[in-house]
């Protein structure tokens, strides 16, 4: 599978970019190079639409959908201090848009039972969250419903985690079946972009960082916070004194400077100091978290001055002009399969 860099991202030019996140939590460094980034960059050129998936997120959080509701104006505000421009992207609320919930209804008919539980991701969070049989129907159809959060807005590419690429392939699913069900429907198939940083490892070295892992570093952490969690990262059990040779290879704080530390040529002399033994693990665990200082606490400041009315706003418009969009859609797909006046 290969994976976009920068360059490529910036190379893209008057596409139709989707993208959401669950408001399950404030967003992490994990969301930060794994998507936000990217978008700041795709939004320059192309029609972006963000969506705040709360929907989505009740599906296995119905218990707790008054944390939803304050997470999607949350997240909302990580996008800004992280340099998602309002004035540039359509940022919408999911459940105000409700034409993605007719079509899901439609789209339920083009996918078979055996074929979605067959999904390798579906089946592993299946397996991860539910006991037996207790899985939930929202759940175990938001790969429908995801297809049609995409196809709603007629989306060229849609930037995902390489876990996601059994969706897209869903969703194409779907696009075949409707496309053969009438001459008049020429739906476009889906793109993934996988990001050149698709998964950030957590804090415990962990493969991925994520909020129920409780191993992330959040983008309103407080530098007291950012420093607890640097400074509590593993190196190498045998780097006891200074002077011992240190390993680079799976050491979480390497891992993280290969991620946000961008004089590549200085941090390649630091690897070699420190495998040939000579720097303290405090020097190195000192630099990471200057390191990440710079660039949440920038982040941070501005979150703090973004006020929840604003937030309120930016999606109230978002989803206005999300709304004509997949009306427009959707009239024309029930239209092409004679579901009308
Ligand atoms: N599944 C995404 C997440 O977990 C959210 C999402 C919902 C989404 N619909 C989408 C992402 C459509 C891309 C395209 O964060």
């Amino acid at each position: 599978m290969n994976c976009q860099t920068n360059q490529d991202l910036a190379n893209l030019e008057n596409k139709i970019v989707l993208t959401g996140d669950r408001p399950t939590g404030k967003l992490h460094l994990g969301h930060y190079v794994g998507s936000l980034k990217n978008r700041t960059i795709l939004q320059k050129k192309n029609t972006q639409y963000i969506m705040v998936a709360n929907l989505q997120a009740l599906t296995d959080n119905m218990h707790s959908h008054f944390d939803i509701a304050k997470y999607s104006i949350e997240i909302v505000k990580d996008y800004i201090a992280a340099g998602i421009d309002p004035n540039l992207n359509t940022i919408f609320l999911q459940s105000e848009v409700p034409a993605l919930s007719e079509l899901t209804i439609l789209f339920l008919n083009c996918v078979k039972y055996a074929k979605l539980i067959r999904n390798p991701t579906l089946k592993e969070e299946i397996k991860d969250k539910y006991k037996a049989d207790s899985v939930n129907m929202g759940f175990l159809c938001y790969p429908i419903s995801q297809a049609a959060d995409i196809l709603a807005f007629s989306t060229d590419y849609v930037p995902v985690g390489l876990d996601q690429a059994p969706m897209i392939e869903q969703c194409n699913d779907i696009v075949n079946s409707l496309n053969k069900l009438s001459e008049s429907l020429s739906l476009k198939k889906v793109q993934p972009l996988f990001s050149h940083h698709p998964r950030l490892i957590g804090i415990d070295g962990k493969k991925k960082m994520s909020k129920s892992l409780n191993n992330f570093i959040s983008l309103s952490e407080t530098n007291e916070e950012i420093r607890k969690k640097v400074f509590a990262m593993y190196t190498d059990a045998n780097h006891v004194k200074i002077q011992d040779p240190g390993q680079v290879e799976g050491n979480t704080v390497f891992a993280y400077l290969e991620v946000f530390f961008d004089d590549k040529n200085e941090l390649n002399t630091l690897k070699a100091r420190y495998t040939n033994g000579g720097v303290s693990d405090v020097s190195l665990k000192d630099l990471l978290y200057q390191t990440l200082l710079n660039i949440i606490s920038p982040i941070r400041e501005l979150r703090n001055s973004i006020s929840d009315n604003s937030i309120r706003k930016i999606l109230e418009k978002g989803s206005v002009e999300a709304n004509e969009v997949a009306q427009k859609n959707l009239i024309h797909i029930k239209s092409s399969l004679a579901i009308n006046l």
